[in-house]
This record gives structure tokens, sequence and C-alpha cells, in this order.
């Protein structure tokens, strides 16, 4: 076997000419607009069987990249990089003239051109490889950042470690095995070894066998994502940076990660009337609490309707209350996973929830939701958010063409 190229350079010029990715692969775009509230659930799968298979692949090249709209996977790794200090424009180029190549074949079943385990990356697993960008790399590919790529506002509630936040390049791989999800991560940090460092990797999960009748629930046992803007419709504006966005974003998007941490020692106190006050919903269907025993999550709330003694059926301070949007713009789509680390002492778990988030404008659209969460949500007692980074997303890739190619001016 000849030895691989780890110097991600001029063995890639094939690229270009390399066979279409992913091909048959138009993989379940599985979000459609089913709630009266224009709340989208994901679809796609048989009730009961798992989401995805070993060698099922989704598409790589298109207006916007994969691993957004597409029904989340079970496994994921959001890895955040620095660039080296003497990184420049050239080798910016490299970076993406790697990143394309590797991210084509990996996502098509094949090794990336430094594979050695073939047979891993051949379970592709419905694996996605979505690419995003931070403040710096834009400056030194010396295009025009959207006014939104910053760190967010500091919250109230926020707890924030240097070891969770910032990063000039993140990479969300995502895929229905862990095997691939590693694999990948490997195989890219691999390619990028000359070029970047890896700034912080958050790996997390997902019900394998979420559809239909097992909707995602979180670590809190909560289901969570029913409320969602309708995409591939009448909120495409909410999702894809559009004309008001500097021209290499557009199609894009914008990624807000939050890690939040949940207290599941003090959230076991608790119980279940006030833990399902806490959210406005019920613990077994994901129903609003105005709606009746059994009605599905779908169900439109009733945040109008009072007990006999005068007060809100669901709480003024009830998370879903105060995160439900005031304003038509105030939404974004939901893309979470849990985590589930080493408990520290004396603790017995150290979980909580990877809040991954897409959007045209965070400012806008994400800010005013969280500000009013910092303000006042009854789940701020057992939540904090510990980690928060913000990326612009890159556009897909057209055939022939490389990620970041508009970025780069070339
Ligand atoms: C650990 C932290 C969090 C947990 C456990 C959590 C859990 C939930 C659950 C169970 C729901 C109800 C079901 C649904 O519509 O998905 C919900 C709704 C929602 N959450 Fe969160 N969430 C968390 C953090 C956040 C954050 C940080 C934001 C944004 C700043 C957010 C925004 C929303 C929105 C917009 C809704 C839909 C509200 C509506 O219109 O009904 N959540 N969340």
């Amino acid at each position: 076997m000849s030895s691989p190229d780890t110097t991600g350079g001029t063995a890639r010029r094939g690229f270009l000419t390399s066979a279409a990715g992913a091909a048959g692969a138009l993989a379940l775009a599985g979000w459609t607009a089913t709630a009266p509230s224009g709340a989208s659930t994901p679809t796609g799968t048989t009730a009961g069987t798992a989401v995805g298979s070993a060698t099922g692949t989704r598409p790589f090249r298109g207006r916007h990249q994969s691993g957004i709209i597409d029904h989340p996977q079970p496994y994921a790794a959001f890895v955040a990089f620095d660039l080296h200090p003497d990184v420049d424009k050239d080798a910016l180029r490299r970076l993406f003239v790697v990143l394309t190549d590797d991210i084509e074949r990996l996502m098509a079943g094949r090794g990336s051109l430094t594979d050695q385990e073939t047979e891993l990356a051949a379970v592709s697993a419905d694996l996605t490889i979505t690419v995003a960008v931070g403040a710096r790399l834009v400056a030194l590919a010396g295009a025009t950042p959207p006014s939104w790529l910053a760190p967010l506002p500091a919250f109230s509630i926020d707890r924030l470690e240097e070891r969770w936040g910032g990063g000039d390049l993140c990479l969300q791989v995502c895929a229905s095995s862990p095997t691939t999800v590693a694999h990948a991560q490997r195989r890219l940090i691999a390619g990028l070894v000359t070029l970047a460092s890896v700034r912080w990797v958050q790996r997390g999960f997902r019900e394998p066998f979420e559809g239909p009748g097992r909707p995602m629930r979180n670590l809190l046992g909560q289901v969570d994502g029913t409320i969602q803007p309708a995409v591939n419709g009448p909120d495409d504006d909410l999702l894809w940076c559009g004309a008001s966005a500097p021209a290499w974003l557009r199609d894009g998007s914008a990624l807000v990660v939050r890690r939040i941490e949940m207290h599941l020692d003090t959230w076991d106190a608790v119980d279940r009337h006030s833990r399902e006050n806490a959210i406005g919903r019920r613990l077994d269907t994901g129903a609003p609490v105005t709606a009746p025993a059994g009605a599905p999550a779908e169900t439109a709330a009733d945040l109008f309707a009072k007990d006999s003694l005068g007060f809100h059926v669901i709480d003024d301070g009830a998370h879903m209350r105060r995160a439900h949007a005031t304003a038509p713009h105030e939404r974004f789509l939901r893309r979470p996973y849990s985590y589930d680390d080493v408990p520290p002492p004396g603790k017995t778990s150290d979980s909580g929830l990877i809040f991954a988030a897409y959007m045209a404008d965070p400012v806008r659209q994400f800010v005013p939701v969280q500000q009013r969460l910092a303000e006042k949500d009854l789940l701020n007692i057992w939540t904090t958010p510990v980690g928060s980074a913000v990326f612009a997303v890159l556009p897909g890739a057209a055939e022939g063409h490389l990620l970041g190619e508009a970025l780069l001016g070339l």
C-alpha cells in the first residue's frame, strides 16, 4: 500500500473531476409542516425502526449543505478548530480543497485520500459533514463578515467555560453509526492537521430508534423538537441567508451551538407535576398541558387558558411560553443532541444538551428568545449554559466547485 498523503495538498487536484458524491442519495429532507401552528416534525421513518441504514448516503452537492434540514441522525460530533497562526489566504484555499475532497468522499462511503480504514468509511450510515466558519477565518479570506458573526451577548444565566466556546472553523459530523462519526472525525482532523488544531469536540446523541411514535427526548425526559419552522417552504427565509447577507453567504446559514448542562441530581427531586409545569407540556406525549390526555404533541397550546384560581394553566415561567415566538421572525430550527460525560466526584452525571440551532440571523431571531429565557424560565433551575459559539454555515458546493469558493473570491 502506498503511504498516505498527509499534506492535504497537491494530491487533491483530482477532486474537481471526482465522481459525484452520494450518487442517488436524495435522502430525506425529513421535516414537514404538520401542526396547525406551522410546526414541523421529523418524518421519513417507519414506526419503531431505526432512523438510518448502514449504507445510506445524503447528498453532498447542492444549493445548501446537508445536515441542517434533513432528519437528524442519532450520533453527532461538533468539532471546532483554531487555524494555525501562519495560515494565510493561500493556505485557506488549500484547506477548502482538502475539506471539499474529504467530505465528498466520506459522505459517499469512500475513504478520504489518506484513509487506511476504508472498510470503516464504507459504512456511510447517512453521514453528513456540515462546514461552518468563524469570524477570524472570514477576515483571513478577505471577505466581509455578516454583522451577527460574533459571540452572543452575555446572558445572566451563562456560566461559560472557555473550553466550550469560540473557534475559527466548525465541522458538524452526524451519522446513524457512532463508528462512522468517529472515523469521519479522525479523517477530517488528519486532513487539516497542518493547517488547524482541534479547539473543542462536543459529542452528542439522540434516540437511534426515533421515528413516529418515538420522538426525540432529551435527558430530562421531555419530548423535544415539536415546534419548528416549516422547512422547504414559507419559512425558508428564517433558515437561509438571503440578499441582505454578504454574497459569499447566500444560501448559507448561521449555526449557534450552546452547551447546556442539566442538573439531573436536583431534577431527580422534582415530582412529575412540577416537571410538566416547568416546560408547560406533558411528559408522556409532549402535548401542551392545556391539551386533553392522550392528545398528540403537535396539539396547539392555549397560552391564555386559566385555572379555577385565575392562574395561567401554562405557567408564566414555563419554558414553552417564554421561548414561544412573540414575532414571526423569532424562530429558528433546533437540531439538538444530548451529551453524557463522566460525572464529577459526588454527582451522578455530567449531562445536558448540545443545543444546535440554524437560522439566517442569530441577533434578530435567536437573541430575543434567549434573552427572555435568561430573564425568566423555570428550566433555569435545572439547566446552565456552559458553552456558546456562533458560526457562519457555508452554502453548499455545486458540482465541480469547492466549499468556500465564494468566500475566497475564487
Ligand atoms: C437544556 C436546555 C433546553 C431544554 C431541555 C429545552 C427543552 C425544550 C422542550 C422540551 C420544548 C417543548 C417541545 C418543543 O417544542 O420542542 C422546548 C421548546 C422550545 N425551546 Fe427549548 N430547551 C432548552 C433550551 C432552549 C434554548 C437555549 C432555546 C433558545 C434560546 C430554546 C428554544 C425553544 C423554542 C423556540 C421552543 C418552542 C417554543 C414554542 O413555540 O412552543 N430552548 N424546549
